[in-house]
C-alpha cells in the first residue's frame, strides 16, 4: 500500500501527515508532496518540525516537491487536506480510477486549516486532527 499525502506548499501539512503515519506504521510507503511549486526543495516549516518533534516526530530531514500527473500511476490512495488541493488534484487525473485514489484526511470532506500564515496553536491543532486522521487510514486499511 502506498500512500501520498498533498496539500499546498508541502512544507506543513502534508510532511506532518507523512511523518505520523510513518510512525504508526513503518511498513507502509508513504510520502508527500504540495499542488504548488512555491517551495520545491524546502526542508518543512520550521514550526512544524517543533511541532513535530514534541511528539517524538523527525520531519527535518524532507524536502518539499510538487504534486505531478505520474502520482497517480505510483501511489494506491491521495490524500488531500483541504478543497482547493482537491480540486487541484483532480484536475491531473486522467480516468475516474485516478479520481477514485483522491480521498480527503477529514471526516466528512473537511479542510485540515492551512496554519502557515497563522500562529503557533494551529500548526498544535493541525497536529491533532491528522494524528486522527491517520489513525482512521490505518483502521480503513486493516479492514481492507
Ligand atoms: P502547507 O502550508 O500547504 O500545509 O504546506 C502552506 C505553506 C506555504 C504556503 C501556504 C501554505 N505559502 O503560501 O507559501
Amino acid at each position: 500500500m502506498k500512500i501520498l499525502f498533498v496539500c499546498l506548499g508541502n512544507i506543513c501539512r502534508s510532511p506532518l501527515a507523512e511523518g505520523i503515519l510513518r510512525k504508526l506504521s513503518p511498513e507502509l510507503e508513504i510520502d508527500s508532496a504540495g499542488t504548488s511549486n512555491f517551495h520545491i526543495g524546502s526542508q518543512p516549516d520550521y514550526r512544524m518540525i517543533e511541532t513535530a518533534k514534541q511528539y517524538d516526530i523527525d520531519i527535518s530531514g524532507l524536502a518539499a516537491r510538487q504534486f505531478t500527473k505520474k502520482d497517480f500511476d505510483y501511489f494506491d490512495r491521495i490524500i488531500v487536506m483541504d478543497a482547493a488541493n482537491y480540486r487541484n488534484v483532480i484536475r491531473l487525473a486522467k480516468d475516474d480510477n485516478d479520481k477514485c485514489k483522491v480521498k480527503f484526511a477529514l471526516e466528512e470532506n473537511k479542510d485540515v486549516p492551512d496554519p502557515y500564515f497563522g500562529g503557533k496553536e494551529g500548526f498544535e491543532k493541525v497536529y491533532q486532527l491528522l494524528f486522527n486522521a491517520c489513525q482512521q487510514i490505518l483502521n480503513s486499511i486493516e479492514k481492507r
